[in-house]
């Protein structure tokens, strides 16, 4: 039987997640460490391990048939792959920063300057259609010291945490993209290939829902009952059993991670006593 072959990052922010969500959807992978590749058990995988950058072209050239990359490398490559997944992990955004003293009032302040990046594509884009001219100091890696030793006024590079900003003395002045992990797959997949990215994207999907959500347990007073399931609409609707003391009921319900504390605080208002909440391991969606 044919195999799919996935590319992920060999290291860097998106691997060790990569690898962890591969895993929680059921696909063990006979790791020796540094390998280049590995086999999955139990599911016809094969995964490459690349520099996320070249994941893109990989994928558009069908040497892998999906990959896992940062959104930010997706739309910098440019390649014609098709994204088919948004995997709300290693989130970041594309910044412009400029040193901490300098006075910054608006993108017109980077007229005629340097800016230093990994990201040109994204960022000549962007500049074009403010109509600031600029000169893009193309530069591979440590980006944020480019002002520094003096070779860029300004840099355009991904911010997470801002502690890299901060330790190099710059400050964040305009956003021009956020980025999150993502499935890109290759146009051109046969039939089987296809059922296989299907299979397993119903796996992640899963895996995520499961992580986004939590099962609730609660004693609800008869009288707020009404009340409350409309708070924790559930899947179709939560269940509801009477208790053996007279005027409560049990309800179970999932509720989502987003609305979570707000939704806790609005069943003690209700009265809901004994709240017990409970991760999900898989949720099939
Ligand atoms: C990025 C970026 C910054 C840092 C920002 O590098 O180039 O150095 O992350 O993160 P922070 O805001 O949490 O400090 P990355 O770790 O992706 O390595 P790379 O630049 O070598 O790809
Ligand atoms: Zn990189």
């Amino acid at each position: 039987m044919e195999k799919l072959r996935i590319a992920i990052q060999k290291s860097g922010r998106l691997s060790e997640k990569s690898l962890e969500l591969l895993k929680e959807a059921g696909i063990t992978l006979n790791n020796g460490s540094r390998k280049l590749r590995s086999v999955a058990r139990f599911f016809p995988l094969e995964v490459i391990y690349l520099r996320d950058d070249d994941i893109p072209q990989y994928v558009e050239d069908g040497v892998a048939h999906i990959g896992i990359v940062g959104e930010n490398e997706f739309a910098e490559k440019g390649c014609d792959v098709e994204l088919i997944e948004r995997l709300g992990y290693s989130r970041c955004r594309l910044s412009i920063a400029v040193p901490k003293a300098e006075v910054y009032n608006g993108l017109e302040d980077l007229q005629n300057k340097r800016i230093a990046t990994s990201y040109p594509v994204i960022l000549e884009k962007y500049l074009a259609e403010h109509g600031i001219r600029a000169d893009v100091h193309v530069l591979s890696g440590s980006v944020e010291l480019a002002p520094s030793i003096g070779i860029a006024e300004a840099i355009f590079d991904i911010v997470s945490s801002g502690s890299t900003l901060i330790s190099n003395g710059l400050k964040e002045v305009e956003t021009i993209m956020q980025s999150e992990a993502v499935v890109i797959a290759n146009r051109n997949l046969d039939g089987e290939q296809k059922s296989l990215v299907a299979d397993l994207l119903f796996r992640i999907r899963s895996v995520m829902a499961a992580s986004n959500n939590k099962y609730i347990l609660l004693n609800a007073p008869n009288e707020n009952l009404e009340q409350i399931i409309k708070v924790i609409p559930g899947m179709k609707s939560p269940t509801v059993m009477p208790l053996a003391g007279e005027g409560w009921s049990s309800v179970h319900s999932v509720l989502s991670e987003k609305t979570f504390w707000s939704v806790i605080d609005r069943l003690k208002e209700l009265g809901a006593q004994g709240i017990l909440v409970i991760p999900i391991e898989k949720m099939i969606v």
